[in-house]
């Protein structure tokens, strides 16, 4: 397949932040239609990109012909219902995490793509930060070598303000557990492997964002054994005032082994701080040219803001792996890893025990 139709279903601020842009720097990939159920997001995205095709019903976009690929951008609560209508219908997919509620529909998800034999992702963005990519080199090739330690810390100030889908619990399953944790358990299984088991909390500071009933977390926080012996600790917080928002706010992630330590922060997507053993204190070690973007990649690393154009990465190894009739990296088998963690999580802080994580 050398050329490939997509269809955006979704088209709310990540479409237009990641995936347009994303796309447009995908010289096999041409946007043929967009899809979301609120007039005005489907305006607005029409106005970012003139396509013929503009629809509310998603089903439509499933029939079309010059449709192969379909990047999914919905609230959590439509990913799977969507996502198996798009499989069924032949279509690759690309999807938003969490790719699902819970992991029942996410391993549904999975076994369904893999019968259809359609190429399927998820959007684990920060995989693509060229030091997220230096550092999984630097534990992949030994040097650290045996990790022990896991860390992963994200504060951000989102204080009361109304979150719409994010803060009710039918739309979006979990809160911050899967709003902005979820990349971080993925951290974790691309640098160090999977969780065995985990102990969680969770807390909700506020009732209400503007008005608004909210019945999900705000912060949630894990500790874990991994199945290597390493250990694992997360926090992440909505509400860590005067923290900021977005790629300016802590991202921090830190593996200790044997033989090293490095740490990451998103903040600075070219650089890494690494300590070997004996060493007294950290040092600043720039990422090296070869991993400041995706292998193949059309984007120039030098132009644009480095906090946002690794984004971009993502659809080019989505539209890649189309056409190179190969997995995407990451798939929805990483997703469903990820909701794995996160469910037991949720059963974890409800029932405050430790809870064993079922292997896929
Ligand atoms: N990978 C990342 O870093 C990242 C960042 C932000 C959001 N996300 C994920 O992307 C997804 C969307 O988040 P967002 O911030 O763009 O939300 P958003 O609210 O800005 O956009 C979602 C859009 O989907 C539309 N929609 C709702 N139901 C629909 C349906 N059934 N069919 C078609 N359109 C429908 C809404 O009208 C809205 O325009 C979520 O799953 C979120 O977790 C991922």
């Amino acid at each position: 397949m050398n050329r490939v139709g997509v269809a955006l279903i979704g088209c709310g601020g990540i479409s237009l932040q990641n995936h347009l842009p994303g796309l447009a720097l995908c010289p096999q990939a041409t946007v043929v239609a967009l899809c979301d159920t609120d007039a005005g997001a489907l305006e607005r995205a029409r106005r970012a990109l003139d396509v013929a095709v503009i629809t509310t019903r998603y089903e439509d976009i499933l029939r079309r012909a010059d449709v192969q690929a379909v990047i999914l951008a919905t609230p959590n609560v439509s990913h799977a219902p969507i996502a198996l209508a798009a499989v069924a219908a032949g279509k690759h997919v690309f999807c938003e995490k969490p790719i699902a509620m819970n992991l029942a529909e996410a391993e549904r998800m999975c076994a369904a793509a893999r019968q259809a034999g359609v190429r399927h992702m998820t959007a684990f963005t920060y995989r693509f930060v060229p030091a997220m990519r230096y550092l999984a080199h630097l534990v992949r090739t030994g040097q650290l070598g045996e990790p022990c330690h896991f860390r992963a810390c994200r504060l951000q100030d989102w204080g009361q303000r109304a979150i719409g889908w994010r803060q009710v619990a039918r739309l979006a399953g979990t809160g911050e557990l899967g709003d902005m944790l979820s990349h971080r358990i993925d951290y974790a299984h691309l640098l160090v492997g999977r969780v065995d088991r985990l102990a969680a909390a969770t807390r909700r500071f506020h009732d209400q964002r503007e008005g608004q009933p909210s019945d999900l977390e705000d912060w949630a926080a894990l500790v874990a054994d991994f199945t290597n012996g390493a250990t694992g600790v997360w926090e992440s917080s909505k509400v860590a005032t005067g923290r900021g928002e977005g790629a300016h706010s802590q991202d921090y992630v830190e593996v200790n082994g044997t033989e090293g330590s490095a740490v990451f922060q998103l903040e600075h997507p070219h650089e890494l701080q690494v300590a070997r053993r004996g060493e007294p204190a950290l040092r600043t070690v720039p990422v090296p040219a070869e991993f400041l973007k995706w292998p193949g990649s059309p984007r120039d690393p030098a132009q644009g803001d480095p906090l946002i154009s690794f984004r971009y990465d993502q659809d080019f190894e989505f539209i890649q792996a189309i056409v190179e009739q190969r997995p995407c990296v990451p798939s929805w088998v990483e997703g469903a890893q990820a909701q794995a963690v996160m469910d037991a999580a949720v059963t974890a802080a409800r029932e405050r025990r430790w809870v064993t994580v079922p292997s896929l």
